[in-house]
């Protein structure tokens, strides 16, 4: 079994270290967060004997581990996974892969320059509507994709570092979207025009709300509409998406995946595929497979960092009102 130094214990880094409690190929040896409360919390739900430390290099030091799992906020994503690349171990981080492009970029070079493998757990690409959407493109149910909308709309409160972001929807929650929209296409962006704005009622320092034109390699357009200050109704996380081929529509509402044909008004509801792991174990399995396999993981920084640059691609051409050219 691996063993991991899970490094922020907060909102997401609780849930992360509850999930692995039961995790069969990994263990939590120690964790890494300077506020006692999330540490106390954490250890509270620890069902073997687990280290805390408030930084990461007293970790390493004192600690035998494979890998580190990053779960803070992504303006320390690139400092702590260069510090864990450094002492040869392994790096799983959560999105997004650093807090801007130019960071992503450098950490990629750093990577590079080393044998370990580091991947971000883009955990929304193993919900099981993505992956029944993936497999009816792959069965070529609608033949190829010429166009798609995609809409998210939710009113979310977090607090904290969020409140404090000039782009928030597009940094911290358009990337998973635009994260999809790449697996299931197997494109890249190739042209982006944006508009980003903030109602006035809206408890986000920055920009809660968005609208994104992304032209894809082989001429697929796909109309983004995102809101993160959102009222009405809301949609699920994975929020709603139709996808537009010869043969016909591939549907996600409410969570829910439909299929219509192109001489049919009705559509056909697909059964969802199953999984035994919920969606972040599914990640963390690809990325214990790439370690004892020495392969690449799917989401490899490699692979990651072209969803930062698309999700960049759009906070540029929001803040130039230009289109902007991947
Ligand atoms: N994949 C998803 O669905 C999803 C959902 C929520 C959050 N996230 C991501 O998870 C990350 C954390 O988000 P969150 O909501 O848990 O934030 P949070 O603010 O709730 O928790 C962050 C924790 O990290 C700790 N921390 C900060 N700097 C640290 C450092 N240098 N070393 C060790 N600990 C440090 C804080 O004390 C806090 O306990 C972000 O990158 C966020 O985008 C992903």
């Amino acid at each position: 079994m691996l063993k991991a130094i899970q490094v922020g214990v907060g909102g997401f880094g609780l849930s992360w270290f509850e999930l692995l409690q039961s995790y069969q190929q990994a263990e939590v040896v120690a964790i890494v967060d300077p506020l006692e409360t999330n540490v106390q919390a954490a250890l509270k739900r620890a069902n073997r004997s687990v280290l805390s430390f408030d930084s990461l290099a007293e970790a390493i030091e004192k600690v035998e581990a494979d890998f580190v799992l990053i779960v803070t906020p992504p303006t320390t994503h690139a400092d702590l996974a260069k510090t864990a690349i450094k002492a040869k171990l392994h790096v799983m981080m959560e999105k997004p892969l650093t807090d801007t492009l130019e960071e992503g970029k450098a950490l990629l070079a750093f990577t590079n320059a080393h044998a370990q493998k580091v991947m971000v757990s883009q955990n929304y690409r193993y919900h099981p509507q993505i992956q029944t959407i993936k497999e009816l493109l792959d069965q070529q149910v609608i033949g190829k994709v010429e166009y798609g909308d995609y809409y998210f709309n939710r009113a979310t409160r977090f607090g904290g570092w969020r409140d404090e972001y000039a782009d928030i929807l597009l940094q911290d929650m358009a990337i998973h979207h635009f994260d999809i929209l790449r697996f299931l296409l197997e494109k890249e962006a190739v042209e982006v025009t944006a508009a980003s704005f903030r109602p006035s009622w809206s408890w986000f320092k920055g920009m809660p709300n968005a609208h994104v034109e992304i032209l894809f390699e082989e001429e697929v357009r796909i109309s983004y509409t995102g809101r993160w200050a959102g009222k009405g109704r809301k949609t699920p996380w994975n929020g709603e998406l139709r996808l537009v081929g010869e043969k016909g529509a591939i549907e996600l509402v409410d969570d829910r995946v439909y299929v219509y044909k192109a001489e049919e008004d009705e559509p056909t509801e697909i059964q969802l595929k199953t999984s035994l792991l919920p969606d972040r174990l599914l990640s963390l399995d690809a990325f214990v497979a790439a370690i004892h396999h020495d392969t690449v993981p799917p989401t490899s920084i490699e692979d990651n960092v072209k969803s930062l640059e698309l999700t960049w691609a759009a906070i540029e051409a929001a803040k130039s009102g230009k289109k902007w050219t991947c």
